[in-house]
């Protein structure tokens, strides 16, 4: 039978977001020769006047190799508590009925909603007022549960681990801290740490001791090196502090921003050091350009199985890899708590035995 599907993608931007439209598209329309709704914008095209465009295979092509999304995304626009301005003050208004409704005159049997973990959430509330969804994985955090891996964060983890080998050739004489995303995880500090083969690593899951840190550095120093490379995840914070917040969530539409860790762990080391120590914030860089190879075979994957899943009306689903195998699960498993870093774990031991500095002194 034949169906009109609508796809979106929130929160904020992440190579592989036009992977994903582009083999929805493709296997919508070649193979089940199916109608696609692109909804520009994230959950913003559906406020007010709803704002769509046909996506056709002449709208996809040549964007696959392309960084960002074609359809435009908002971080901001959460129907259920929705921004407002009057009389020069924003109000949080609930719209999803108006949102639900533009939904259903769209004429759309279920939506694809590609994002992260706010983003998936609202799909999953809008689906309880009457908008089947399925739900994408996206994030450069890795930080979705039930999936082994979210598309996005194998870019990031390249990009970082590019700009670490880049730094070692600066860092001939000079301590280097690089602050990374990764937001209340630590999985791109510690991949890209361990491939850009960083000298300590410092994720929010393992709160850190700067006196533990310092001494290896010391140790490092006393066996001759000049220099260390330390990479500091957003999130991190010291077992006796909180991590730096630079927008609070009450001042950002409940999004809080994190930064400048990094400079604060940098200051620190240059007074225990008694060295020059600098700080590199990679900030966006980690979410543009193009997509890896992987991430655009593992999107365009997504892509395609998000339509299957849509084809035997299994709503309420989130495709997911498991292992090499590209499967799904209840969007409850996704969504319910984060994916962090086991500090227990097997790559946190490996990192360990490497002789990198994670935080902690070693027993
Ligand atoms: O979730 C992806 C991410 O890049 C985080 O790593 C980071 O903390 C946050 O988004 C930055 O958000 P924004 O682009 O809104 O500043």
């Amino acid at each position: 039978m034949s169906k009109t599907l609508a796809i979106l993608t929130g929160g904020g931007d992440c190579p592989g977001l036009n992977a994903v439209i582009r083999g929805v598209v493709r296997s919508a329309v070649l193979e089940r020769g199916w109608r696609v709704i692109g909804i520009e914008d994230g959950f913003d095209g559906l406020v007010g006047e709803p704002r769509t465009r046909e996506l056709t295979l002449e709208s996809v092509r040549g964007i696959l190799p392309r960084g960002g999304t074609i359809l435009g995304t908002s971080n901001r626009g959460n129907p259920l508590s929705y921004p407002v301005e009057e009389g020069g003050e924003t109000h949080l208004v609930d719209v999803s009925a108006q949102v639900v409704e533009n939904f259903r005159n769209l004429g759309a049997d279920a939506l694809i909603a590609v994002g992260g973990d706010g983003t998936l959430k609202i799909a999953r509330a809008l689906q309880e007022k009457g908008m089947p969804m399925v739900g994408v994985p996206k994030t450069i955090d890795n930080d979705l549960r039930g999936t082994d891996v979210t598309f996005g964060y194998n870019t990031a983890v390249s990009i970082v681990t590019e700009a670490l080998d880049r730094l070692h050739s600066t860092a001939e004489s000079h301590h280097r801290v690089v602050e990374v995303m990764g937001r209340d995880a630590g999985w791109i500090a510690l991949e890209s740490g361990i491939a850009g083969s960083a000298d300590a690593i410092l994720i929010p899951e393992i709160p850190f001791d700067m006196k533990a840190v310092c001494n290896a550095l010391t140790k490092r120093k006393e066996r001759g090196s000049r220099f260390s490379i330390v990479v500091v995840a957003e999130g991190a914070h010291a077992k006796d502090g909180d991590k730096v917040v630079q927008v609070s969530g009450a001042e950002n539409l409940g999004v809080e921003r994190l930064g400048g860790i990094g400079a604060a762990v940098a200051d620190k080391i240059a007074q225990c050091m008694q060295m020059e120590t600098r700080v590199v914030v990679l900030g966006h860089v980690q979410r543009g350009g193009t997509p890896s190879h992987f991430d655009r075979i593992l999107g365009s994957r997504f892509g395609v199985k998000a339509v299957e899943l849509i084809e035997q009306e299994r709503y309420g689903r989130m495709v997911s890899l498991q292992g090499r195998q590209v499967s799904d699960v209840d969007i409850n498993d996704a969504v319910n708590s984060l994916n962090r870093v086991d500090p227990e774990g097997d790559l946190v031991k490996s990192a360990e035995a490497l002789g990198i500095m994670l935080g902690r002194a070693r027993v």
